[in-house]
């Protein structure tokens, strides 16, 4: 018995980091997916092994299903409670596996992400031998979600074989789930999430789940019927970052100056919502008019970006795109948590194909990876 899920990655357009704190931010799902193949096998195959591959970086884990109980002693007992404090000693072990094996960049990510296959894994279906392999289009740790499609689609796999939730596997090609199904899924998403992130505000998952433009806020999700084809440059920095970090780096911040950094979380308010509220406008009577919109979202994403690097989350190698792409009078943000990562360039519906051209080339020559990638489609399939 076996099944495959996939859930998307996503763009941060505006919000990022003070969505943690009760501002609200605007996500778009990304044509690039985590894909999980969940396989169990049947009682004659006599396997009483959990086995996890994870492709793109080339591990292998492999676990007796008796063992999995001491690996992960709280969670396994009591998988009511939060995983969030439960999952420190167990992301220490298998650091500790990751030490021997090779150099990987991001180890931590990959560590807690694999505490957290283990614990949703266990939560949801227990007990069960398995074959699961994960397979990748997203970078890792870069800011377009990959934690949060991993736990999405994991979940989403894990519960549709758990009998749980409803799927009708007759169906040919990718199948969305139905709303019922992906709210539970989003939810023990959430929660491999936190073990992944420390205190996630959920917009990743949420967006990774349901797909297409979303508003956020306070965990509340409102769905934005797009008039308007958002054409975004997605440039990777490649520089490797550490979301738990930053995020806690701002709240740190906020320690330190209440009051300003309240008003910095105050105005990106502002900003997601204008910005939601432009892209959600009725229709365009011409192309001045998608112009002026045009505008108004560039200057939205340049106030953004300001406001972002007075939560001390820019890096010199984001400031490096936004001043490259600012000579080609083109507007740029960081997306997801900074500090390296991925940054978001606006290609207006009439810049020629000949001006993007040359931006990709420049930013190419820096050393960083372009990519022009759909916005706004499904969520979380299976097939
Ligand atoms: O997953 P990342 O690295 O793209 O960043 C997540 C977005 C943050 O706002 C920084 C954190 C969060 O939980 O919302």
């Amino acid at each position: 018995m076996e099944v495959r899920a996939r859930a998307p990655g996503k763009i941060i357009l505006a919000g990022e980091h003070a969505v943690v704190h009760g501002s609200a931010a605007v996500a778009a799902s990304i044509g690039l997916y985590t894909s999980v193949l969940l396989h169990l096998p049947s009682p004659e195959d006599n396997d009483d092994a959990l086995t996890l591959h994870l492709m793109d970086v080339d591990l292998k884990f492999s676990w007796p299903i008796g063992r999995i109980k001491e690996i992960l002693p709280h969670s396994v007992n009591n998988s009511a409670s939060s995983p969030t404090t439960c999952c420190e000693e167990t992301i220490k072990l298998i650091l500790a596996v990751l030490e021997d094996s090779k150099k990987l960049e991001s180890k931590i990510g990959i560590a807690s992400g694999v505490v957290a296959f283990l614990w949703l894994y266990t939560s949801i279906l227990g007990n069960k031998a398995a074959k699961v392999t994960v397979s990748s289009d997203l970078p890792l740790g870069s800011g377009l979600g990959s934690s949060a499609a991993f736990c999405v689609s994991l979940s989403g796999a894990l519960l549709a074989l758990s009998g749980s939730v409803e799927v009708d596997f007759d169906r040919e090609g990718w199948v969305s789930f139905g709303e019922k199904e992906q709210q539970l899924a989003n939810k023990w998403a959430f929660e491999g999430e936190k073990i992944i992130h420390g205190k996630p505000s959920g917009i990743d998952n949420t967006v990774s789940t349901f797909g297409n433009l979303i508003k956020f806020k306070s965990g509340v999700l409102t769905c934005i019927k797009s008039n308007m084809t958002l054409k975004m440059l997605i440039t990777n920095t490649k520089v490797g970052r550490n979301t738990k970090a930053l995020v806690a780096g701002v709240s740190e911040r906020k320690k330190r100056h209440p009051d300003a950094m309240t008003s910095v979380f105050t105005a990106v308010d502002f900003i997601s919502n204008e910005f939601a509220s432009i892209i959600q406008s009725s229709s365009f009577s011409d192309d001045d008019d998608v112009i002026k919109k045009e505008q108004n979202i560039k200057e939205l994403m340049e106030m953004n970006q300001g406001l972002l690097k007075c939560m001390g989350v820019s890096h010199a190698s984001i400031e490096t795109v936004v001043q490259t792409t600012v000579k080609y009078g083109l507007t740029s943000k960081l997306t997801g948590a900074g500090g390296g990562g991925c940054v978001i360039t606006l290609l207006p519906a009439l810049l020629s194909s000949a001006v993007i051209g040359k931006v990709i080339e420049e930013l190419e020559q820096c050393g960083f990876q372009c990519l022009i990638a759909e916005i706004g489609g499904n969520g979380l399939e299976f097939r």
